[in-house]
């Protein structure tokens, strides 16, 4: 029996030596140590039909063999261990010798985007905050809350797009949309602006396109004048034009305010001479602001009697026109790199 024992030793360390991988690995040591009929473990169970003083001495034999097995299939795991790491390390080597590969391409913002940068720079440094807000609005915030209420013919100016089987919603057709929203949510005293991705259903031609940018901008505090709205306005105008740029500001109506202007800068072209730009006026519209409506703050739960506003709207995709002399609006929503690389 002992030469038994012996024999399937040296077979054992045989076969564990040759194994090359650690399936074949655990086969093996399936068939040599599992415990319902591994080799060993049945040539162990004989052991018990052995008289007591052969038992002592094979026993000794059997266990000295079973622990050279196991020894030889734990040095044998390692082994396959670490051929896998150094293989897994081959595989990520660097190789620093290599040339470098060609640079990919860097992007560049896009034109509306320059100019939103440096306005939220500029409206921030003056204490506003910049809020943004969602594009897929309610009708009540674009239109009603800022008093456009249903079938007023003031909706006729803004047709939008609305949205099939969700009644009552509209791709916003200005920032304004987040006037009673944030009043709503902050409360008042509040100064903000919102630049953001604004839709109109239009028949789009070199001036006109259903997706644009606007930056709406709105103070609510006590005390507020019409000279506080002048004085910021100005200063954007001089900020974005230059010092000797004059602001001409005309009534105009829009719902939301009470008095509405359209507001007006000397043109940075001909500096007010007049030119194709501005079409010989010598002046360049740009914005649309007002004292913001008293049915507006109630709408925001502010209370009217207390707080003044003012609001103001800038065409964000006109100034980026303007400033870059864009002849055509509708390369701004183009894709198109050959145009977008010049910035
Ligand atoms: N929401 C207006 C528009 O899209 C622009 C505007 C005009 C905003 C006057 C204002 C404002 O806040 O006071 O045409």
């Amino acid at each position: 029996m002992q030469s038994k024992f012996e024999q399937l030793k040296t077979e054992a360390l045989l076969a564990i030596k040759s194994v090359s991988d650690k399936i074949q690995l655990e086969d093996l040591e399936n068939k040599l140590l599992g415990r319902k009929s591994g080799e060993l473990t049945n040539l162990m169970k004989g052991l018990k039909d052995l008289t007591d003083d052969a038992r002592k001495v094979i026993g000794v034999v059997a266990n000295e063999v079973k622990k050279d097995i196991e020894m030889a299939f734990a040095n044998k795991k390692n082994e396959l261990l670490n051929l896998d790491w150094a293989a897994a390390v081959e595989k990520e080597r660097v190789d620093i010798t290599q040339p470098t590969l060609p640079h990919s391409e860097r992007g560049t913002f896009h034109p509306n985007t320059i100019i939103q940068k440096d306005l939220e720079d500029f409206f921030t440094s003056m204490g506003f905050v910049v809020l943004d807000g969602p594009e897929l609005e309610s009708d009540f915030f674009n239109f009603t809350a800022v008093n456009v209420p249903e079938n007023h013919p003031a909706r006729d100016m803004q047709d939008t797009f609305y949205i099939k089987n969700h009644p009552g919603m509209v791709m916003r057709t200005h920032t304004s949309s987040m006037q009673v929203r944030s009043m709503l949510k902050q409360g008042a005293p509040l100064r903000a602006i919102v630049p953001g991705k604004c839709y109109r259903n239009e028949a789009t031609d070199p001036r006109h396109e259903h997706t644009f940018y606007q930056l709406e901008g709105f103070v609510i505090d006590e005390h507020i004048t019409f000279a506080h709205m002048k004085g910021v306005l100005e200063a954007v105008a001089k900020h974005l034009y230059g010092a000797d740029t004059q602001v001409r500001l005309r009534p105009k109506y829009y719902p939301f305010v009470e008095p509405g202007v359209n507001g007006e800068v000397t043109c940075f072209i001909c500096k007010g001479k007049g030119c194709r730009v501005c079409k010989n006026t010598g002046w360049l519209e740009i914005f649309g602001a007002g004292m913001i409506h008293p049915n507006v703050l109630k709408e925001g739960k502010v209370d009217a009697g207390r707080y003044q506003g003012f609001a103001f709207g800038l065409g964000l995709t006109r100034l980026a026109m303007l400033k870059y002399g864009i002849e055509d609006i509708r390369h701004l929503e183009s894709g198109d790199l050959k145009f977008l690389k010049q910035f």
